[in-house]
This record gives C-alpha cells, sequence and structure tokens, in this order.
C-alpha cells in the first residue's frame, strides 16, 4: 500500500511536520501544505487518498470544512488536533469518506512514536483502521481507542488541569519578583522538574496551550472545581492547623494510603 499518497494540511508546522517526516521514512509520498505554501487544499485532495489536518485548534473547523466536502468516499479523512469532540463531528459532517479522528499523545520533539501513546477515535472507519494501526504497532505505539467525548474528558485532566497548574505556578513565580537564577539555586530535585515543565508552557507555543485550556468542552466544570480546590486549601491553611490540611490531603487522595 506504499503507493497511498498523504496529504497534511499544516505539515509545514510542528506536529504536521513529525507526522510528514514520519510517513515518508515510512515510504509513502506525502504532500504538506501551510499559509504560506505553494499547494493548496483541492490539489491535494486530488492527489491523495488520505488527507490528515494539523492546522492550530481555532482553524481546525474551518480548515475542515474546506476539505471536507472534497474528500471521496473510499478516502480517509483524519486530524491530529489535541481535542477530538469538534473536529470529529466537523469531519463526519462535511464529508461522505472514512473518517479516524487521531491525538498523538506526545510532542513534536518526541524521537520516534515508541513507547509514546496515540488516542484514535475511529468515528467512520472500515478498511483504513487496519492500515493505520499497523503503522502504528510496527512502530512501537501504544494505541488508545476512544470516543471524541471520553477523549475530550479525560483531557480536560491531562492537559488541562494539568497546564493550568502549570501557568497558575509560573505566573505566582513571576509575581514572586525573585530572580529566576537565585530560585534556581535554591532548587530541588522536585521544584527542578516542575520549573523544567513550567518553562516548556511559557515558552514553547504559548497559543497551543491557551487553545487546549479554553476551547476543551470541559473548561469550566474544571476551573470551577480548581478555584474550589483553592479555597477549600485556603480554609484549613487558614485555621492554622496542620492536622485539619493533612486530613483534607488524605480524604481526597486519588491514591489508596
Ligand atoms: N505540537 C504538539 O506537541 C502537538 C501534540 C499533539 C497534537 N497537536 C495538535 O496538532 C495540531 C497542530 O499543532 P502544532 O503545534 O503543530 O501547530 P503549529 O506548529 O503552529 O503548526 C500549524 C500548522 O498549520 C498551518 N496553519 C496555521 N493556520 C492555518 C490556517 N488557517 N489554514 C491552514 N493552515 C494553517 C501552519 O502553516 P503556516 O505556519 O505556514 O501558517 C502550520 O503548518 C493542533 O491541532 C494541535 O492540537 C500538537
Amino acid at each position: 500500500m506504499k503507493d497511498i499518497a498523504i496529504g497534511i494540511i499544516g505539515g509545514t508546522g510542528g506536529m504536521g511536520k513529525w507526522f510528514a517526516d514520519f510517513l515518508q521514512k515510512e515510504g509513502y509520498p506525502v504532500l504538506v501544505s501551510g499559509r504560506k505554501t505553494r499547494m493548496d487544499i483541492p490539489t491535494m485532495v486530488e492527489k491523495c487518498q488520505v488527507v490528515i489536518v494539523s492546522v492550530p485548534i481555532s482553524a481546525t473547523r474551518e480548515v475542515i470544512e474546506q476539505v471536507g466536502p472534497l474528500m471521496k468516499k473510499e478516502s480517509l479523512l483524519m486530524d491530529l488536533t489535541s481535542l477530538k469532540v469538534e473536529p470529529v463531528k466537523s469531519m463526519l459532517r462535511s464529508s461522505v469518506s472514512e473518517v479516524i479522528g487521531l491525538h498523538p499523545l506526545f510532542g513534536s520533539s518526541a524521537d520516534s512514536m515508541a513507547g509514546h501513546k496515540i488516542a484514535l477515535c475511529p468515528v467512520r472507519a472500515q478498511k483504513w483502521l487496519d492500515w493505520l494501526k499497523d503503522i502504528f504497532i510496527r512502530n512501537g505505539a501504544d494505541i488508545i481507542e476512544t470516543t471524541p467525548e471520553r477523549h475530550d474528558e479525560l483531557m480536560g485532566l491531562v492537559q488541562v488541569l494539568n497546564h493550568l497548574n502549570s501557568i497558575a505556578m509560573g505566573m505566582i513565580l513571576r509575581e514572586s519578583g525573585l530572580d529566576l537564577r537565585e530560585l534556581k539555586r535554591f532548587a530541588t530535585p522536585m521544584f527542578n522538574t516542575k520549573l523544567a515543565i513550567i518553562e516548556k508552557v511559557f515558552t514553547n507555543n504559548p497559543r497551543l496551550y491557551a487553545e487546549l485550556i479554553t476551547l476543551n468542552p470541559n473548561i469550566h466544570k474544571i476551573i470551577d472545581r480548581y478555584g474550589k480546590t483553592l479555597s477549600d486549601l485556603k480554609a484549613s491553611i487558614d485555621k492554622e492547623n496542620t492536622e485539619t490540611l493533612m486530613e483534607l490531603i488524605k480524604e481526597r487522595s486519588i491514591w489508596e494510603s
């Protein structure tokens, strides 16, 4: 099946380029487009049996609505978006092709997909699903088949809560007025690990993190819960009572003690 041509819209950016390089190494002809490339969407769809959308989350729906109606029934439309409900809905609505939503649960700095997870939403998939899974399994990825709704619910914790927490901590560090070098001189190993994560969120791709948070359909539930938890913590600390805080930590632990 190596004569299958694959088109990646957004294939000049981080994750799209990662997949373009990967699929080329797998032996497939890959065409890429970005806003500044000459390749336009109709030409790409005409030449490719598989099209992958990998543009910023906020632009995904508009791009899918351009590409979807051009896809043929026997072709495959996929996306790499970090959220799945809205993109998958748009792909199903705008095309007659097979549709698989993907979310690589790793960043574009990964050397390979070996040992990494890929969430897969095969919502209208028949002949292409085995082809895709075979590529990922051969390359050592751990495939998680799920629904778009379940995926976005879990990403509410894995990404929204996680990055929100890093952003809040980074902002407090800045507001403390302390010099970063001095802070690093006093860093424990755990703090160093956290600092490296916070640095990534603040310097890597702020748009991606901001969109992951604001566009997750569960954002309001999570931010309310985050606020309430901070208030509960503050209430127990205001009592200046170690026992109360310790009880709170024990009571609200996800781990069995
Ligand atoms: N980066 C990651 O670690 C990661 C991990 C998992 C999933 N994802 C997902 O991958 C997708 C892309 O993220 P990214 O980090 O790779 O973004 P990125 O580095 O900013 O790349 C975005 C790509 O989309 C193109 N583009 C931007 N706006 C467009 C538009 N309106 N129409 C057509 N093309 C457009 C860009 O082309 P120009 O630059 O030429 O405009 C570029 O090729 C997102 O949905 C994200 O959730 C990213």
